[in-house]
Parts: structure tokens; sequence; C-alpha cells
């Protein structure tokens, strides 16, 4: 007997999609830390903003809280990779707590950046989301009114500068590439002496996740960008998609969020995922569209990342002595 022959769907998979290596370093931090220091440990923020994430390692005994005063001094307390103000490390040592810090590599330059324009006496203007944990955090490296946030045009346009040829700028890591350029050309012709990053702020896997979405999306019916509603680059990849001509683009949690209606009206689907969402996500989501139809996939890759960053100097294994 022939098999039935069930309908077929293409699916073009961006690549790169998914975990970054500062999400990557993030997450091997709440482990490496279980492991030397055992359970609990304590996380300040989700880890990185993925429910699954955070779910997987509160099973393995870590314990996400919303503020430092929540952890006891005496159990080790780690910083999520989105950073954070520098009261909140201050604060944890005039405790004395053991206190990791997850903070992206890529977000620290941008602190250490603003840090520098300030010591050089410019008022800084960031470009980012407004109560997004990032921006609290680059804020929280200077006192307030130090630096003034950037969210929309209109605030591009309004600023009312004291001193116009005293500014600089920085920006979120994980915003869209073309909605900030925007907003740069906007300011630049306003204050042609802004001093802008040396390379831009919005980091790789943010640019490369887009540059993949952006280059399969004009052939697709539907996108579909695995991550939480929590995450800002997650949320971009989503618009990017939808600016670059797929006819529709939704954000899902999983494969369980699916909308198998408007999948049965499409031929082609693109798939990501956002940097803090799991790869088996991905594996759930191709695995729930094979159940139900012929699936074609055909992997897109744009670009190859190789970025690997250290853990922090309390995780390495102790150095070896000289023979
Ligand atoms: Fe870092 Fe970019 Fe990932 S800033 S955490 S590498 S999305």
């Amino acid at each position: 007997a022939s098999a039935q022959s069930r309908p077929s769907k293409t699916v073009l998979l961006a690549s790169p999609r998914g975990f970054c290596a500062g999400v990557d370093r993030a997450i091997q931090i709440v482990e490496e830390s279980l492991k030397k220091y055992g359970k609990p440990v304590y996380v300040r923020h989700e880890i990185v903003h993925n429910r699954h994430v955070v779910s997987r390692l509160e099973s393995l005994g870590a314990v996400f809280v919303d503020e430092l005063d929540e952890c006891p001094d005496d159990r080790p307390v780690i910083f999520s990779a989105h950073g954070v103000p520098k009261s909140v490390p201050a604060a944890a040592a005039a405790r004395a707590m053991n206190f990791l810090d997850a903070t992206c590599p890529l977000v620290s330059k941008v602190h250490v950046e603003a840090e520098r324009h300030h010591a050089n006496g410019k008022h800084i203007l960031l470009i980012g989301h407004k109560g997004h944990p990032e921006v609290i955090g680059t804020m929280g490296q200077l006192q307030a009114g130090e630096i003034t946030l950037i969210e929309t045009e209109a605030d591009a346009r309004d600023y009312p500068p004291q001193d116009p040829d005293n500014l600089a700028l920085v920006t979120q890591t994980t915003l869209s590439v073309d909605d900030t350029s925007h907003l740069i050309d906007i300011l630049r012709e306003r204050f042609p002496t802004l001093a802008l990053p040396y390379k831009e702020d919005i980091c790789y896997a943010t640019t490369n996740r887009q540059a993949a979405v952006k280059t399969i999306a004009a052939q697709c019916d539907l996108m579909l960008v695995i991550g939480s509603q929590t995450s800002s680059n997650s949320k971009r990849l989503v618009e990017v998609g939808e600016k670059a001509g797929a006819d529709a683009a939704y954000l899902i949690s999983a494969s369980d969020a699916i909308d198998w209606d408007r999948v049965a009206q499409a031929d082609t689907i693109g798939l990501s995922a956002g940097a803090s969402a799991p790869e088996y996500l991905v594996d759930g989501v191709l695995a729930a569209l094979r159940s139900r139809y012929d699936v074609e996939v055909k992997e897109i890759q744009v670009t190859k990342e190789e970025v690997v960053f250290r853990l922090p100097r309390q995780l390495l294994p102790p150095k070896k002595p000289a023979a």
C-alpha cells in the first residue's frame, strides 16, 4: 500500500540563529557556579530572556530574584547577561558577597565607552528601549542626568541639548540595525560633531541574525521567530522579517505556540530564533511541522560565527604550577 501523500512545506532556516556567545557564557556561568559552590546559587534577573533556559537552571538549583536584597550574604549571586547599574556590584561588595558578573562583554564594552565619553566631558545620548534591563544597566554606569535616552524619531528630533558640540552616542546592543541607523542620521544632521561608537554598539549576533532573516524574508509566506516576549533581539527579528517582505511574521515561545491555521496557508515558512532561544526549541518546531507535513528544510547561512567569550576568573580552573 502506498503511503498517503501529505501536503508539503518548505522551511527556510535562518543561519546564524539562536544562542550568541554572550548568552552561552551567561548560562555556563550559572552551571559552573552550581558545580563549584553547590546549591543554591542566586541569579539577579532572568539570566537571559528565555523561560525555558530559566526553568532548566531553576531545576538545577538556581534561584532567580529581582533584587539583591532578596539574596542571603553567604551564597553566590550572579548578575544577568544584560548588565547592571554600578550600584549593584557596589551593594554586593559592601555586603562582602561572592558575586559573579555574567554581563556580556559586548555590553561591558558599551559601559566603558559611556564612561570614557563622560570622562572627556561629553553628555551621552543612548539609543535604546526604556525599561529594558540593558538600558537600566548602561544608564546606571553614570549619575542620573548624565545620559539621555533616545527611543524614538521624535526624541532624536526634539532633544534639547545644553551643549550641542559636546555630545556622544552609545546604543543598546540588540536594536534594529536599520531603525538605529535612521535615528543616528537624524542626530548627526543636528549635531555634526556627535561622537559615535568606534565600531557600532549593536552586537555581531544581533547584526547577523537580522541579516539572515532579511535574506529569506521576501521568499516567505510566514516567518516564525522563536523567542520570549521579553527578548529585545527576538522582537526585532520579527520586525525585520515583516519589513523585509515576509507576508506575516510572529514571535513564538515554542512549538506549542504555533498557529496551525496560518501554517496551513503558507507554502514557504521562514524560521529563526533569538539569541536567548536554545536550539532544541528549533528542533521542536521542525518536529511539529514534520508531524503534519512533508517538510523540506533549506538552511540559508549568511555568515559563520566563531565568537567565544571566556568565563570569569573565579570559574576558570586553577593555573598549573610551572614545571
Ligand atoms: Fe552579547 Fe549580543 Fe548576545 S550583546 S549577549 S552577544 S545578543
